[in-house]
């Protein structure tokens, strides 16, 4: 195992600023299990899970890592690697077990806890408000496609941070709305499921609309709040500079990224893909572009990997085709059969700052899966996930370093956990979780990730 300091091209902690946060970032479907316990009703991913076919291995996240029984241990796992700082999601069906409902008394304590407990070890609590798991009753009546929905988020981050307020200051509204909406909707093989463009689009400008809505609430009620929202964007490559290819490669640009990023900045929706999605545009009502479009205190880029766009009329004008990478030739690809590319990270956040200015960039996930086996003597060499982090941490330094006003790195995952619909399959863990025990053993990444972390000045 290489340390910090054995490499001349990797960057040291003493490199970065010293009020830099390092984190590990989480999600509560994926690791808090107890799906039943203390009045936590039914989410659409539990539903999405029960449905045969959806998920890989035919798994749910009803037990996952069980954190929610586990939870001094994991944050004792987070306090020695060193880190400052942690972002995990609220389960909002904890929350509110019905619409229009007081919020659940044995939820609110739960996230209390952990979040006096992420105090206690010097962690800084980052808090998402959603992370995909919406309680199936409003998907009932429509999910994220229903005005509704925005009012129910309302409640459920009034209730949180009229709660949390005075000890989580950080706050993330979303987590990763392409997901929500296109991925969950359109795409159709994340919860709920379908498969309608229009759908999608009105999921995504309503998700969208309770963020902008969420901002001031957030604000009235948590004296010194910092909110902003995480994307997932990655950086587009077209296949060949054939013209066909470059122009399939900017109709993705646009409902990619520009989609997003384009209304949160005051701009509307972007006019091109407007008129690409046609009559599946969203409605939008009076004030909503206003209300997206408010300033908010940083922007979470959640970065994998960069995509290659190859023109094929067969996906339609707007969904572009996606070229699958192959390994080999210089070229890696992680067990996801993602591509490794650490310098897109620096061109993702040169590129987001160039655009929108969007203040202080965190970067609010990154990480990287691959088939880690247990060796005899206990340990985990996950050399290829310790090199993904190095080399990632290293392009965060140059993207620091050229003038990107990045104030943070939270590592996806502090533990393997549920991928959803990849199930238990997909391992993106610094800590290695025995899902028949329990049992948590740091990787060879997480010790190197300690090891970084406590190598100082
Ligand atoms: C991101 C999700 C996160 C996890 C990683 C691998 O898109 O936000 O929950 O699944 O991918």
């Amino acid at each position: 195992m290489s340390t910090p300091s054995s490499d001349p091209g990797l960057p040291r902690r003493g490199d970065f600023p010293q009020d830099f946060l390092w984190g590990c970032a989480t999600s509560s479907y994926q690791i808090e299990g107890a799906a039943d316990a203390d009045g936590r009703v039914e989410s659409i991913w539990d539903r999405f899970a029960a449905t045969p076919g959806r998920i890989r291995d035919g798994s749910s996240g009803a037990v996952a890592c069980d954190h929610y029984h586990r939870w001094p241990q994991d944050l004792d796992i987070a306090r020695d690697l060193g880190l400052n700082a942690y972002r995990f999601s609220i389960a909002w069906p904890r929350i509110f077990g019905e619409a229009g409902g007081a919020p659940n008394a044995k939820g609110l304590d739960f996230y209390e806890r952990l979040v006096d407990g992420m105090l206690e070890r010097g962690l800084q609590p980052w808090a998402t408000l959603y992370h995909w798991d919406l309680p199936q009753y409003l998907q009932e009546r429509g999910g994220w496609n229903e005005r509704a929905t925005v009012h129910a988020f309302l409640d459920l981050a009034d209730a949180m941070t009229r709660r949390l307020g005075d000890r989580v200051k950080h706050w993330i509204t979303h987590n990763e709305p392409w997901c929500t909406a296109i991925i969950g909707n359109y795409e159709g093989w994340h919860a709920p499921g379908n498969t309608d463009l229009r759908t999608a689009l009105q999921v995504c400008h309503h998700v969208l609309l309770s963020h902008g809505l969420a901002v001031p609430l957030i604000r009235a009620n948590v004296s010194d709040a910092k909110v902003g929202i995480s994307l997932s964007l990655h950086p587009l490559r077209a296949a060949t500079a054939d013209p066909r290819d470059v122009a399939a490669m900017e109709r993705h640009d646009g409902l990619r990224y520009r989609w997003f990023l384009d209304p949160l900045h005051g701009r509307g929706y972007p006019a091109q893909t407007l008129d690409l999605v046609g009559a599946s545009a969203p409605r939008v009502e009076d004030g909503d572009m206003e209300a997206i479009a408010v300033a908010t205190d940083f922007l979470g880029v959640n970065y994998y990997f960069p995509e290659t766009i190859v023109d094929d009329p067969a996906h339609g004008p707007l969904r572009a085709r996606v070229l699958e990478p192959q390994a080999g030739e210089g070229r890696e690809i992680t067990a996801m059969g993602w591509p490794v590319e650490p310098a897109g990270l620096a061109e993702l956040l040169a590129r987001v700052q160039r655009d929108y200015r969007p203040g202080p960039l965190y970067v609010t996930e990154n990480g990287s899966c691959y088939d880690d086996t247990v060796d005899a003597d206990g340990a985990i060499r996950d050399t290829a996930r310790t090199r993904y982090l190095q080399r990632h941490l290293a392009a965060l330094h140059a993207a620091q370093r050229d003038g990107v006003d990045v104030r943070g790195y939270f590592a996806w995952s502090l533990l393997d956990n549920f991928e959803w619909a990849e199930g238990y399959l997909r391992r993106f863990g610094l800590v290695h979780v025995d899902y028949a025990t329990q049992e948590r053993r740091l990787k060879d990444s997480g010790k190197w990730y300690g090891a970084f972390l406590h190598g100082g000045d």
